[in-house]
């Protein structure tokens, strides 16, 4: 069947619902976000639709008299025959009808819908699936933060404001355009002082109307005023299964206007982003850190310099090993909005994949995360020793019991020889966990004293992207423990 959808203003209009059960208080409260004059009729009702103070309730059965001057008629009762008859009825008036899940009677369907104030948006499948209408609809809802009628109410006072006394067409429609934009800026995630700053943004808007072209309007010109409504996201996209992404995070992604991600980010985490620019910026062979995050650091600055969203995803938590909080102060100095989305790290994702308790009560109550890179790495060099130590490794081995070393796999056999010069036992286990999560993770089992020898070797788990887990918790792992039984250290762990 062919659907039109239209809006119908009910306001004050007399609507008719016949039955008085769950399904009848649920197309009430639908007639009542829209201001229509309810009348309820049924032998039976519930005690909730009895009480409510707008609904005319008629306890008693249907007649086709009650049907004179509705504008529409909802028949829910449990009866099919009741309903098809309030159905035929209503169809020999030419009124509008429908019937509950029965989608052959009905000449109007109730679309899923979401609403923020004078905003509607309505969902519907033509009535093949309500259930995944109202899924999308769910989905609308994350795009849309609850005091978003607030800000499209003040929009339009704002726009109301600015529009007065404007006598040309062209500006006009400039103004009610860049005001629209201001409010869309806001849409998912305002901040604390939106209201201030759209107040700002469409007084800047009006003063460039009245001293320059219009067109200015859509492309300001002015740096300081674009960076206001440009943004910066960071967005941890998660050890390297896509599933593992937030509703947050995929959210940030949707309405980004550009996504700089790093070379661990799974690719399909870019559809999330279709209307966005992608832009890879991890650190290119033999490039020193330092000089790919200065390249980084430009193109974010420019981005949202230009009032773009930018979203930059980043593997695992953005705030952890991820320099993100670099970016953070980066934006801040340079007055850029900006927000933080959490990953799942990549420990925590190890842990998962090989199945060992990062803490246990009785054997593990504290666990820490790690670099096992040297002191230089990422500075630029400059000042300090690339192959020095950045964690004191002696009194790191009684601080903590479990220990998660990201980075490590290259310098694994100082830090394990260290660890057991000040105290950690040799036959302590050890797991190399690679690309965790993803479809050819691998794990392998060491004990302390193994990785610290001269012959260790450079097994596959131990190429990167890897972490080791040292601690009594790894031999807690089901997945683990027979291998670790029959001394047989290389076990791939399906995902
Ligand atoms: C620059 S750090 C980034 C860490 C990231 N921000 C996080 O929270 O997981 C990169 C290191 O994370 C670890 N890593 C990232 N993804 C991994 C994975 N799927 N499996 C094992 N280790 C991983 C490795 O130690 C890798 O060298």
């Amino acid at each position: 069947m062919g659907f039109l959808p239209v809006v119908l203003p009910l306001q004050n209009r007399r609507c008719l619902v016949v039955g008085g059960g769950r399904i009848a208080l649920q197309k009430v409260e639908a007639l009542e976000s829209a201001g229509a004059s309810i009348e309820l009729v049924a032998p039976e009702v519930l005690p909730e639709l009895a009480a409510r103070p707008g609904v005319r309730v008629r306890l008693e059965p249907f007649r086709e008299e009650h049907l004179e001057g509705a504008a529409l008629v909802i028949a829910a009762t449990d009866d099919p025959e009741v309903n098809h008859r309030v159905h035929e009825a209503a169809v020999r008036r030419g009124m509008l009808v429908n019937v509950v899940d029965d989608p052959p009677h009905c000449n109007f369907i109730f679309p899923s819908v979401l609403r923020r104030g004078d905003l509607t948006i309505a969902v519907s499948t033509g009535g093949a699936s309500p259930a995944l209408a109202r899924l999308l609809r769910e989905e609308l809802e994350g795009g849309f933060a609850p005091e978003f009628d607030q800000i499209a109410a003040e929009s339009g006072r704002l726009r109301r404001e600015a529009r007065e006394g404007e006598p040309d067409a062209g500006r006009r429609r400039a103004l009610s355009e860049s005001v629209a934009a201001l409010a869309r800026a806001f849409r998912a995630a305002p901040p604390a002082d939106w209201r201030e700053r759209l107040q700002a943004m469409a007084a800047d808007a009006r003063k460039r109307c009245e001293s320059s072209d219009p067109s200015d309007l859509s492309d300001s010109s002015d740096p300081s005023d674009r960076r206001r409504l440009g943004s910066l996201t960071l967005v941890g996209a998660g050890p390297g299964d896509p599933e593992l992404l937030t509703l947050a995070g995929a959210r940030a992604l949707a309405e980004a206007d550009v996504v700089i991600y790093d070379r661990l980010v799974h690719p399909a985490l870019l559809a999330h982003a279709p209307r966005a620019r992608h832009v890879l910026m991890g650190k290119e062979p033999g490039e020193r850190h330092a000089c790919a995050q200065a390249r980084i650091n430009e193109s974010i600055v420019w981005e949202a310099s230009q009032g773009r969203r930018v979203v930059r995803l980043k593997g695992g938590d953005p705030l952890i090993f991820g320099r993100g909080g670099e970016e953070l102060a980066l934006a801040r100095e340079h007055g850029i909005a900006c927000r933080v989305i959490p990953g799942v790290t990549a420990a925590l994702g190890a842990a998962a994949a090989s199945g060992i308790p990062l803490t246990r009560r009785d054997v593990a109550s504290s666990v820490a995360f790690v670099t096992g890179c040297g002191a230089g790495h990422g500075t630029g060099g400059a000042q300090l020793d690339a192959d020095a130590d950045a964690v004191d490794w002696a009194a790191l081995a009684h601080a903590v019991d479990t220990i998660v070393i990201y980075m490590g796999a290259a310098r694994i056999q100082r830090i394990a020889r260290v660890l057991v010069e000040a105290g950690r036992p040799a036959d302590q286990a050890a797991a190399v966990i690679r690309n965790a999560t993803l479809a050819d993770q691998e794990v392998q089992c060491f004990t302390l004293g193994e990785l610290s020898r001269d012959d260790l070797g450079r097994s596959s788990a131990l190429q990167s992207p890897s972490v080791v887990v040292i601690g009594d918790v790894v031999a807690l792992s089901l997945i683990l423990r027979d291998a670790i039984a029959a001394h047989h250290p290389a076990v791939i762990v399906p995902r």
